[in-house]
C-alpha cells in the first residue's frame, strides 16, 4: 500500500514488528484501503471467484465504507461476486436495533452497493444462549468451505482487542460468545445512552481465524489510538494485547492516520533510529523528553546524559550540554504568563503575547457549553478580570449529553409551575406535555423529538450563562451559535456546513478579535471537536484578507480529554491554589454534566477533577524540569493561519 507522506525504509521501521503505513489523513488512508479492496474484487471477478471479505464495525472503518459506496454509484464497481463476513454483535441483539451491526452495515455500505442480500453474514444477536456454540462453529464452517477470507478489515479497541476478542484471548481462540471488557463497554456506552444500557456480551470471530485471513488491514485513526499502536506494533506479541497476535502474520498491515502514529519511536523520537536534521523543534522535544525521562531538571542534564541517550550528534552539533539546555531552559520560561492578553506597558519582545493593545478584544470558542470553563477557566477568568473585552461563543448547543431524568425534571417544573400559578400559556405547556410523555415512553436509543431536545439545549444554556456571569460577562458578550452540523439528535453529527461556517464568520467579524481561542482538541470521542474547529479555521482562512484579522492571534487550547506535549505549548498560564477554587465552582455551574454524565468517555473522573488533575500535572512538569513551582498551569498553542 502506498503512502505519500510515509516514505520510511525498512531500516527506519527497525523498531516495528508489522508492516505500518501512515497516511496524512484518514481520508486519504481509507480511499488507499478502498481501492486495494476494489482490486481484489476486480481479480476475482476476471478469475469468476468470490471474493471473500471480513469485515468490521465501528468507527475506523466508516470512511473506507463511504469510499466504497462511491466506487461503485460513481466508478461501477460491482459486488455482485462479494461475500462478507462481519467480526462480530452485540449480544442479545436484534437486527432491526439502532445499535446493531446488521444496521450498521446496511446504512453505511450493504444497501447502497449491489450486493446479493445472502451474501453478507453477521452473526447472530438473537440466537438463545444454547443455540450459540453450534451456530459459531457453523460460521467458521461457512468461511472455511469458501476457502477462507481474502481479506480482513480491523479496527482496534483501546485496549488492543480486535473484533472483540478482548485482553486474554488466546491465539487460537474460536469465534464464540465472549464478556465485554468494562473499557469496551464505556467506549459503547455513548451509543446506548449510558453503561448501564450496554451489552455485556457479545458474539465475536476467534483470533484463529483473522490469523488464517490471507491479508488483513487493521485501521486506526486518532491521538487516542496512538498508544495501543505502539504496544501492538513495537511491544512483545501478548495475548495482554492482541493485535500484537499481528505481527505473526505474513500479510497484515496497520494503516495509521498521524495522529494514530505519533508514539512510534521512528516518529515520536526519530533520533533514536537515523540522524536527523536538528531543527529547533526537535531539539526542543528531545531536550524536554530526556529531561522528563530521567527525571532531572534541564540544567541538571549532562553530556553523559545526551550521549548515553541517542542524542551525541545534537551535542556535536550544538553542545556542550550547557548551551543547550540553557537555550532550551529560556524557552520554556518565556512561555509562563500570567497575563495571557499581554502585559500592558512590558517588554514583550520573549512574552508569549503583544503588550499592545493593552485593551484586548477576546473572543473564546467553546465546542460544548462547558469546555471553556473546563480547559481555560483561570485564563477566562484573569483576561476577565485583567480587564479585556471578553466574549464567549458557545458553538454547540451539547443538548445530547444531558440525561432524559433531566430533562424530566425541568419539564415537570414548567408544568407544575404553571399549573399552580393557572398560568396559561397553551403553546408553551404543550411543547412541555408532549416531551414529559415522550420521556416516560422513550425507548432504549430512540431518538429525542425535537421539543425535548429544545429543553435539553435550554438547561445547557442556562448553565453555560451562569458560568458566564460568575466570570463577569455581561449577556452582550455571551453568544449561543447553535452550529446546525450538531443538530442531528443523534451522536453521529452532520458533516461541516456552509451555514456553520458562516455563523462563525459572521461573528468574528461582528467581533473583531484581537484573539481567538479555540479547542485544539482532536481527541474528543465523539467528534464535535474538531468539525467545531474546522469551522472556526475556515472562517478564519475565509477572513484572512480583512484588515482586523492582521492583528488577530488565533490560541488553541485543549479540550477534557488531553493535554498539550510541554513541547508543544507556547503559552502557559499559573493558577494559584485560589484560582483552582475558583474556576472548579465555574465548572460546578454545569449542573448536567456532574454525577454520571451520559457520556463519560473511559475516565470516571468528573470533569472538574479531570480539570484539576491535568492543570496540576502540567505544572509538576514544569517545576520537574526547573521551572517555578506552580499550582496548576492551563496550556495553549498558538495556530499560525
Ligand atoms: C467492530 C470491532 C471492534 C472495533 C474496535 C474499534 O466490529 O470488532 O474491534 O473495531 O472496537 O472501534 P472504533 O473503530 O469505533 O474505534
Amino acid at each position: 500500500m502506498k503512502s505519500n507522506l510515509d516514505k520510511a525504509t525498512d531500516f527506519e521501521k527497525r523498531f516495528e514488528n508489522v508492516d505500518t503505513v501512515i497516511f496524512e489523513n484518514s481520508k486519504k488512508a481509507s480511499k488507499e484501503v478502498a481501492k486495494e479492496i476494489a482490486n481484489l474484487i476486480k481479480v476475482k471477478q476476471s478469475q469468476k471467484q468470490p471474493c471473500i471479505l471480513g469485515l468490521a464495525t465501528g468507527s475506523s472503518p466508516k470512511g473506507l465504507y463511504a469510499e466504497l459506496v462511491r466506487l461503485h454509484k460513481e466508478e461501477g464497481l460491482s459486488f455482485k461476486n462479494v461475500i462478507t463476513f462481519n467480526l462480530d454483535e452485540y449480544y442479545p441483539m436484534e437486527p432491526d436495533s439502532v445499535n446493531s451491526y446488521v444496521r450498521f452495515m446496511k446504512e453505511l455500505l450493504f444497501d447502497h452497493v449491489d450486493m446479493i442480500p445472502e451474501n453478507y453474514n453477521i452473526p447472530d444477536g438473537t440466537l438463545s444462549k444454547d443455540e450459540i456454540a453450534a451456530y459459531c462453529a457453523n460460521y467458521e464452517a461457512k468461511i472455511e468451505a469458501l476457502g477462507g477470507i481474502d481479506l480482513q478489515i480491523l479496527g482496534i479497541g483501546g485496549n488492543g482487542h480486535i473484533g472483540f476478542n478482548e485482553s486474554g484471548s488466546l491465539q487460537n481462540s474460536k469465534t464464540r460468545l465472549v464478556a465485554l471488557d468494562h473499557i469496551t463497554r464505556v467506549a459503547a456506552s455513548k451509543d446506548f445512552s449510558g453503561l448501564n444500557n450496554t451489552p455485556r456480551t457479545a458474539i465475536t470471530l476467534g483470533v484463529k481465524k483473522i490469523m488464517e485471513a490471507k491479508r488483513v488491514i487493521l485501521l486506526a485513526w486518532g491521538e487516542g489510538k496512538s498508544n495501543i499502536i505502539r504496544a501492538s506494533v513495537e511491544g512483545q506479541v501478548t495475548n495482554q494485547v492482541p493485535a500484537s497476535f499481528l505481527q505473526e502474520h505474513n500479510n497484515a498491515v496497520f494503516v495509521l492516520d498521524k495522529e494514530a502514529s505519533s508514539k512510534l519511536t521512528r516518529i515520536n523520537t526519530p533520533w533514536l533510529v537515523e540522524k536527523i536534521i536538528w531543527t529547533d523543534k526537535m531539539v526542543r522535544k528531545a531536550v524536554l523528553g530526556l529531561a522528563m525521562h530521567l527525571k532531572k531538571p534541564i540544567l541538571m542534564l549532562t553530556d553523559a546524559d545526551y550521549i548515553e541517550n541517542g542524542m551525541s550528534d545534537l551535542l556535536a552539533d550544538s553542545g556542550p550540554a550547557y548551551d543547550i539546555n540553557i537555550e532550551i531552559f529560556n524557552k520554556l520560561q518565556n512561555t509562563i504568563t500570567g497575563w495571557p492578553g499581554g502585559k500592558p506597558n512590558a517588554d514583550d519582545s520573549k512574552r508569549p503575547e503583544r503588550a499592545e493593545p493593552a485593551k484586548k478584544r477576546v473572543l473564546i470558542f467553546s465546542p460544548h457549553p462547558d469546555d471553556d470553563i473546563i480547559s481555560m477557566g483561570g485564563t477566562f477568568i484573569r483576561l476577565q478580570q485583567q480587564g479585556h473585552e471578553v466574549h464567549v461563543a458557545y458553538q454547540t448547543s451539547g443538548n445530547i449529553a444531558v440525561a432524559d431524568s433531566e430533562a424530566l425534571r425541568f419539564a415537570s417544573f414548567v408544568c407544575d409551575y404553571n399549573e399552580k400559578f393557572g398560568i396559561q400559556s397553551p403553546d408553551a405547556g404543550k411543547i412541555y406535555q408532549k416531551a414529559i410523555k415522550f420521556l416516560e415512553n422513550k425507548k432504549a436509543s430512540e431518538i429525542d423529538i425535537p421539543e425535548v431536545r429544545y429543553i435539553k439545549g435550554l438547561i445547557r444554556k442556562g448553565e453555560a450563562r451562569s458560568t458566564a456571569h460568575y466570570v463577569g460577562l455581561p449577556d452582550s458578550q455571551i453568544h449561543f451559535m447553535e452550529l446546525p452540523f450538531y443538530e442531528t439528535g443523534a451522536i453521529e453529527k452532520k458533516p461541516m456546513g456552509e451555514e456553520d461556517v458562516k455563523i462563525t464568520m459572521d461573528l468574528i467579524s461582528q467581533i473583531k478579535p484581537h484573539q481567538i481561542y479555540a479547542a485544539g482538541d482532536l481527541a474528543d470521542p465523539h467528534g464535535t471537536h474538531k468539525v467545531c474547529l474546522d469551522t472556526i479555521f475556515e472562517a478564519v482562512k475565509r477572513l484572512k484578507s480583512e484588515k482586523f484579522m492582521d492583528d488577530c492571534w488565533l490560541w488553541l487550547y485543549r479540550g477534557a480529554w488531553q493535554e498539550w506535549g510541554v513541547d508543544e505549548i507556547e503559552m502557559a498560564v499559573p493558577l494559584s491554589p485560589d484560582q483552582v477554587l475558583e474556576k472548579r465552582f465555574g465548572i460546578f455551574k454545569h449542573q448536567s454534566q456532574k454525577d454520571g454524565v451520559v457520556f463519560q468517555g473511559t475516565d470516571s473522573r468528573e470533569f472538574w477533577q479531570r480539570a484539576e488533575d491535568r492543570n496540576r500535572e502540567t505544572a509538576e512538569i514544569y517545576d520537574q524540569l526547573g521551572m517555578a513551582s506552580y499550582a496548576a498551569m492551563e496550556a495553549f498553542v498558538r495556530w499560525k493561519y
